[in-house]
């Protein structure tokens, strides 16, 4: 008898179309309960359509885990279809870049699911002030990413130093970054302070304190006045890991993420609109142009970034992502501890979600959001009844309106994100 495969957020035609074709195996259906829990089927997870994946789960329970696992997926898919996706990894917490590396600590269970430990080709990118802290910890970094300072709007300069558009700061920088938007076409911050300290209608304190927040972004590391070319962030089929971890050092940390996530993002969903008319007019001509590959963009601590109340810099791109990425062929994958922290539009258009343990009332809520056909008890029983295991979650599928007890597959590659241990196990880190 064949093997029955669960395959989710593909619609029937597409399956019939397709098959397991550009699917990628995440786990294996959980039967049964406590003791009697066994696993079954294996799960598949359609990754060549466009999705708002959400992962959630209380701390530990695997999420992070779980999103590298769609990312060597999509590595691991045959070229012809791997060459037509690219993976953006926002990885707050610097626990990606060991994807480099077999997972060698669990050869054995890996061996247990008919796999082998295999470290992946990925791209690790680094913020250019950062690249002498990694080489130090002996990190091997693939490239620098600095951002051109002309792209930011004013409003970004304005949420990232936590200003209001209406408060006085937000009214000079306004002002400011339109005088120096007709002087200089490609400027710097320097520019930007010269603009301040020359303004005649800021008073001396204001300026002062503006002059100080810009001197700081300075020192974050990431501007330059040309920047990286973001075309240059997808390569077809490869996974780029943008580390952002290092910014937790400075003040302002989340929002110098969130600016980054945010100038990143509506860059990215302004060139797969451009990609998609090439794409069009390719299919009706048969005349290739160049373009960048559909996109997956995975970001972790994703409540950091598009937070359900007030607003981030990443908050209107990525709004933009949820609400118009289907069309030009973007996917989310967005991990959280605490859906209910996260807005409102990315969970009622998530359609596919993984659900580590959640205990919060308020968080069973916020998925039940996402699927209305089940009932707050069903969604919580199904979750109390999962096994006590790491990896194991329940998937909620929208396309086909149904829910499954999964246990997520080990790791090909090293996964750096378990919690430090006083006690270290022997033959790990003693040779
Ligand atoms: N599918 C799995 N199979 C085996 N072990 C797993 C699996 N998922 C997670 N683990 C184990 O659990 C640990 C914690 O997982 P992970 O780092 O993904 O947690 P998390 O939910 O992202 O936590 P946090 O909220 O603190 O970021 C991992 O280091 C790994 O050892
Ligand atoms: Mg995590």
């Amino acid at each position: 008898m064949p093997v029955q495969k669960i395959v989710i957020g593909r619609d029937k035609a597409d399956l019939k179309d397709f098959g397991l074709q550009g699917t990628a195996f995440i786990g294996k259906h959980v039967v049964g309960e406590g003791d009697e829990a066994h696993l079954t089927n294996a799960v598949q997870l359609d990754v060549s359509r466009p999705h708002i994946v959400l992962v959630c789960g209380k701390r530990g329970t695997g999420k992070s885990y779980s999103g590298g696992i769609v990312a060597e997926e999509i590595a691991l898919l045959p070229t012809e279809v791997r060459n037509n996706l690219s993976v953006l990894l926002f990885d707050t917490m610097g626990i990606y870049w060991s994807m480099k590396h077999a997972n060698t600590k669990e050869a054995g269970a890996l061996r247990d699911w008919g796999l082998v430990p295999k470290g992946l080709p990925i791209r690790l990118l680094v913020p250019k002030g950062y690249v002498a802290a990694y080489q130090e910890a002996g990190v091997e970094v693939d490239g620098v990413l600095s951002l051109p300072v002309a792209d930011l709007t004013a409003l970004d300069w304005i949420l990232t130093f936590g200003f209001s558009p209406i408060d006085d700061f937000g009214i000079v920088i306004e002002r400011v970054i339109k005088k120096v938007q007709s002087r200089v076409p490609r400027y710097g911050i320097e520019d930007i302070i010269y603009e301040i300290q020359a303004d005649k209608t800021t008073d001396p304190r204001t300026k002062d304190a503006l002059v100080n927040r810009f001197l700081a972004a300075i020192e974050w590391g990431i501007f330059e006045k040309a920047g990286t070319p973001v075309t240059g962030l997808f390569r077809p089929g490869g996974i780029t890991v943008i580390d952002v971890s290092h910014f937790l050092s400075v003040s302002e940390g989340w929002s110098v993420k969130s600016m980054l996530v945010g100038m990143l993002t509506r860059k990215i969903f302004q060139e797969r609109l451009m990609a998609r008319k090439a794409e069009e007019f390719e299919v009706m001509t048969g005349e290739r142009k160049k373009t960048i590959p559909m996109v997956w963009v995975m970001i972790d601590e994703a409540h950091e970034f598009l937070p359900s109340h007030g607003k981030t810099a990443a908050s209107e791109p990525l709004l933009t992502l949820v609400r118009q990425g289907r069309e030009p062929g973007i996917s989310l994958l967005l991990i959280t501890q605490r859906p209910n922290k996260l807005h409102e539009a990315a969970l009622s258009q998530a359609d596919i979600v993984v659900a580590h343990r959640l205990t919060s009332r308020a968080d069973l809520e916020a998925l039940r959001g996402i699927m209305q056909t089940y009932l707050f008890e069903d969604i919580q029983e199904y979750i109390n009844s999962l096994p006590r295991v790491k990896g194991a979650a329940i998937v909620l599928d929208d396309n086909s309106e149904r829910i499954y007890p999964i246990q997520v597959r080990p790791r090909l590659t090293w996964h750096a994100g378990g919690s430090p241990s006083a006690l270290k196990k022997k033959g790990i880190f003693d040779e």
